[in-house]
């Protein structure tokens, strides 16, 4: 968009009228806001093609004066350089906090004020939603828009290339009925973007963080995403595979854009670690046989070992870490906030754990990683 106009369709000169007239003032007023005179004021308000532009500086100063909050028509306008930064915590493996992580950043980004959306397609928040489930009003999740993956259109010419494809496997498959059953997915997620009202550009102005909770799409991914966090968890080798491949897949991805900044983000980073319990029964040897002792040990530093050879593992990974690294704090705080509740009142897609602990060491890790995030995109 250039200073020319804006991309909804109206007219800066348009919304400066609005905003003036829905705040009751006259151009007189307005323009002492903005610190013009009510000549060039009423020159910004005119539709006739002039060569006085709004000073996108004065405009600002109208707006913090006014106590008007800035229309959304006009952000790119007044802030041409702005736009939103993308970023997706992600794996090719599931059930390795996807959703949960990305929920907690866009949680912590809308406690520092950002607006923020995620796109997601994750299965539970779907079902989810089809309950009729939403998060908590007043909540920080409630304060994030969430926007399933088929309601919005990424590229123009998606919808147009899945109805091809659903044309060329109907084709394909001699048993129309079921064809039609196998492809009911890619039927529905057709007719909703057909239907869809939001674009990946439009909300790319929108908001000032895009968060996208989705999987297998690497091209989505590599064009879109100014920073990748690639979820490791640290006890677990076959994630360190995962990641091995995430990495191989998105740089084979064909994009013409730049490569996005990519990090590993290590979970349940609890290396060398164990009970406290453990350790002081190691420490009071007196009480245990030297069988059970000795086998104690060799548990201790045979898991040691195991977590060090992963931990080679993941430094060896063509991605540096992120210094922010998750610990298994979360699962302290999820299940005492589960206990005594029923299975459809536990910890889901809508909570946060700067709602539910906001003082715990989770809910602080969570508040680093973000602003590590924040501060990774500069
Ligand atoms: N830092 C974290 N915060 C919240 N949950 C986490 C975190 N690290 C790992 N998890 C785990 O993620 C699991 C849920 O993830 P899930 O929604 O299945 O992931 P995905 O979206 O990757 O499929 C839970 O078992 C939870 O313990
Ligand atoms: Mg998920």
């Amino acid at each position: 968009m250039t200073k020319e106009g804006c991309t909804m369709g109206h007219s800066v000169a348009g919304q400066l009228r609005k905003a003036r007239l829905d705040r009751k003032l006259n151009v007189n007023q307005a323009a002492k806001w903005a610190s013009v005179t009510w000549r060039a004021w009423r020159a910004w308000e005119s539709d006739a093609p002039s060569k006085r532009k709004p000073s996108p500086a004065a405009l600002r100063l109208f707006f913090l004066r006014a106590g008007i909050p800035i229309p959304n028509d006009l952000r790119e306008y007044l802030d041409p350089h702005r736009r939103s930064h993308v970023i997706s915590i992600t794996s090719s493996k599931g059930g390795v906090g996807k959703s949960p992580i990305t929920v907690n950043v866009a949680a912590c980004l809308a406690f520092k004020g950002m607006r923020v959306a995620i796109i997601t397609d994750d299965a539970v928040y779907r079902s989810m939603v089809s309950a009729g489930e939403g998060p908590e009003a007043n909540s920080l999740v409630s304060a994030v828009d969430i926007y399933d993956l088929r309601d919005v259109v990424i590229h123009p010419s998606e919808a147009k290339n899945l109805a091809k494809k659903i044309d060329r496997d109907l084709e394909a498959c001699p048993d129309k009925e079921i064809a039609h059953l196998y492809l009911r997915e890619d039927i529905d997620t057709l007719k909703r973007k057909q239907q869809s009202v939001h674009t990946l550009d439009n909300l790319k102005q929108k908001y000032d963080y895009l968060l996208l909770d989705v999987k297998y799409d690497f091209k989505l991914l590599k064009d879109n995403c100014d920073i990748i966090a690639v979820i490791v968890d640290s006890y677990c080798v076959l994630s360190v595979r995962a990641a091995r491949r995430f990495i191989d897949r998105l740089k084979g991805e064909p994009s013409r854009k730049k490569l996005p900044k990519i990090f590993s983000l290590l979970t349940r980073y609890d290396i060398g670690g164990q009970s406290r319990e453990l350790v002081e029964f190691l420490g009071d040897r007196k009480d245990i046989s030297p069988e059970v002792f000795e086998k104690l040990r060799n548990e201790r530093y045979q898991r040691y070992r195991y977590r060090e050879c992963i931990f080679r593992k993941i430094m060896e990974l063509p991605i540096p870490p992120l210094s922010v690294r998750l610990t298994s704090a979360h699962d302290v705080v999820i299940d005492n906030f589960n206990e005594e509740k029923s299975i459809w009142e536990g910890y889901c897609y809508f909570h946060s754990l700067l709602d539910i602990a906001p003082h715990s060491p989770a809910a602080a890790e969570c508040m680093s990683l973000t602003e590590e995030l924040i501060d990774m995109r500069l």
